[in-house]
């Protein structure tokens, strides 16, 4: 053999060795047990059974931990949740190219199960997740929600009006009358007018957090009740209390069938044939994620308001001047609070609501910046840490509603604000009614009172899994009256 022909034998064997070793390599790593590309910078495994929960405990759940992760590992990083390998992303390029992808791994989100069951929309992926999120959407589309501003317009002054009645000077607490206010408008808005009675919604409000801070306390602590214990049936109890609720509202709508344009969720699950026991876990997925969320939202706006004279001077000018002589929030008004918005949307950025969302794909490879995340891996949307960067949000802690000032929002990527999720199908179905909700009780809230904190107090937010505040907002009142403030009687 020549030299050429030499040459050429050792190059075609050189590039056939290459192309072999990339097919194995594809196999190997399709089968979710090894990285190509760049290895992931992250976390080893702690504990064989428990990954990394251990550190996750410590930092007081997702929301810390994911802070504390990626401070140390930069914006993408993986960590061990029980035996199953974890990748977290934190920039805004990274969410981009995870936007379309629909299904969530359900592991992430087990600890909930306990309340809204394995049936709920939550845990539904593929097919049947497309299509109950399809069949489910309509309800709180654009039309929808306008439709649903005179129910939020009435439940707002019923709010201020019993906050009228309080003496001048006296402390307010406002996570009662918020939280209230949350759970009708998401019933109202989802059930019809089923539930009225002030009564049945507190028991409904305690039910809840009976069974949240007993769910919290079983993921975060790894304190789970014992069989047949006193623990175990008040959380039963309070469980079942929320169901019951949820099947009488089904049958009540069941034998009187809505004459209304409007479709509700419970109208759409019932002409669509949803299974009852779905019926139910979805119908209590929507109420959970709608009120816990917004209440809390508001709590925020309000303890930063109360504590911003200047943003709240500022909120009261823009609502007085659109909303006019009628002094009430309609469809044509709203969407003119453009302030509004924008204190709303920073009170999000700071208070972390939902700290974070997930995807994964079961069937193939991801291609992630330079990395391949195997199939089936579940894959962590750190929203809550890319508000904590600095190189986006200079000062990250403090209140600043500039920060969304449209030309402020055109500098920066779209993706590196989405407190409901990322585009695509599976964003919160409710992000449009929170909005709405959100802005029409602040806005009555502050055409009648001049707000503000009560000295002292220091909001701090709680270590759970949802972005809420560790304590009460308290609040004192100067009632205004046609622009100027007056001491209330
Ligand atoms: C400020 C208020 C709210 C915030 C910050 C919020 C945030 C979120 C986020 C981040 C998700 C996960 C999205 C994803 O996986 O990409 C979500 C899901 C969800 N939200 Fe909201 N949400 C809010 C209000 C609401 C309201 C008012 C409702 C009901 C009317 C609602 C119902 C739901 C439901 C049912 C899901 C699960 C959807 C699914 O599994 O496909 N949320 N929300």
């Amino acid at each position: 053999m020549d030299i050429s022909s030499l040459c050429i034998v050792v190059i075609v064997t050189f590039l056939a060795l290459l192309a072999f070793l990339s097919v194995i390599k594809k196999k190997v790593s399709g089968s979710g047990t090894y990285t190509s590309g760049r290895d992931i910078p992250g976390l080893k495994v702690s504990h064989a059974q428990h990954g990394n929960l251990d550190l996750i405990t410590k930092h007081g759940g997702f929301n810390g931990f994911l802070l504390w992760l990626h401070q140390q590992y930069g914006p993408i990083a993986k960590f061990w949740f029980g035996e199953q390998m974890v990748v977290s992303i934190a920039s805004p390029q990274l969410f981009k190219e995870t936007s379309r992808m629909f299904d969530r791994p359900g592991l992430l989100f087990k600890m909930l199960e306990v309340i809204i069951t394995e049936k709920a929309i939550q845990y539904a992926n593929k097919e049947d997740g497309k299509w109950r999120r399809n069949t489910y959407d309509s309800c709180y589309s654009h039309n929808n929600v306008m439709k649903s501003i005179g129910m939020l317009q009435k439940l707002s002054e019923e709010m201020v009006g019993r906050w009228s009645q309080i003496p001048h000077g006296e402390h307010v607490p406002c996570r009662q009358g918020m939280f209230m206010f949350a759970i009708k408008a998401v019933m109202q808005s989802s059930l019809g007018n089923f539930f009225f009675q002030d009564e049945e919604v507190f028991k409904f409000w305690e039910s809840y957090n009976t069974s949240w801070s007993d769910m919290e306390q079983r993921f975060l602590k790894e304190d789970f009740p014992q069989p047949g214990s006193e623990r175990e049936k008040i959380f039963n109890e309070a469980k079942k209390y929320m169901y019951d609720t949820i099947a009488a509202a089904i049958e009540v709508r069941r034998k009187r069938p809505t004459t209304e344009k409007r479709k509700m969720l419970i109208d759409v699950m019932i002409e669509n044939n949803i299974p009852y026991d779905v019926m139910q876990c979805d119908v209590l997925m929507f109420i959970i994620g709608g009120f816990h969320t917004t209440a809390n939202s508001l709590l925020w706006a309000l303890s930063f308001i109360s504590a911003h004279s200047d943003v709240q001077e500022k909120m009261y000018q823009e609502v007085k001047n659109i909303l006019g002589d009628t002094g009430k929030i309609t469809p044509d008004n709203i969407g003119q609070l453009v302030y509004t918005r924008q204190v709303i949307d920073e009170a999000l950025r700071i208070a972390k609501i939902a700290p974070y969302a997930a995807r994964f794909d079961d069937d193939n490879d991801v291609k992630l910046g330079d990395y391949v995340i195997p199939a089936g891996t579940p894959i962590i949307q750190a929203i809550n840490v890319e508000y904590n960067d600095p190189a986006r949000w200079p000062n990250p802690n403090e209140f600043d509603p500039d920060r969304f000032s449209p030309e402020k929002v055109s500098e920066r990527h779209p993706y590196s604000f989405q407190p409901f999720g990322f585009a695509g199908k599976r964003k919160c179905p409710g992000y449009r009614f929170a909005y709405a909700e959100v802005t029409t009780a602040l806005a009555n809230i502050l055409l009648s009172f001049q707000i503000q904190g009560v000295k002292g107090q220091e909001v701090k937010a709680s270590c759970g899994l949802l972005g809420a505040l560790d304590d009460e907002v308290w609040i004192t009142l100067e009632k205004r009256s046609s622009g100027s403030v007056q001491p209330m009687k």
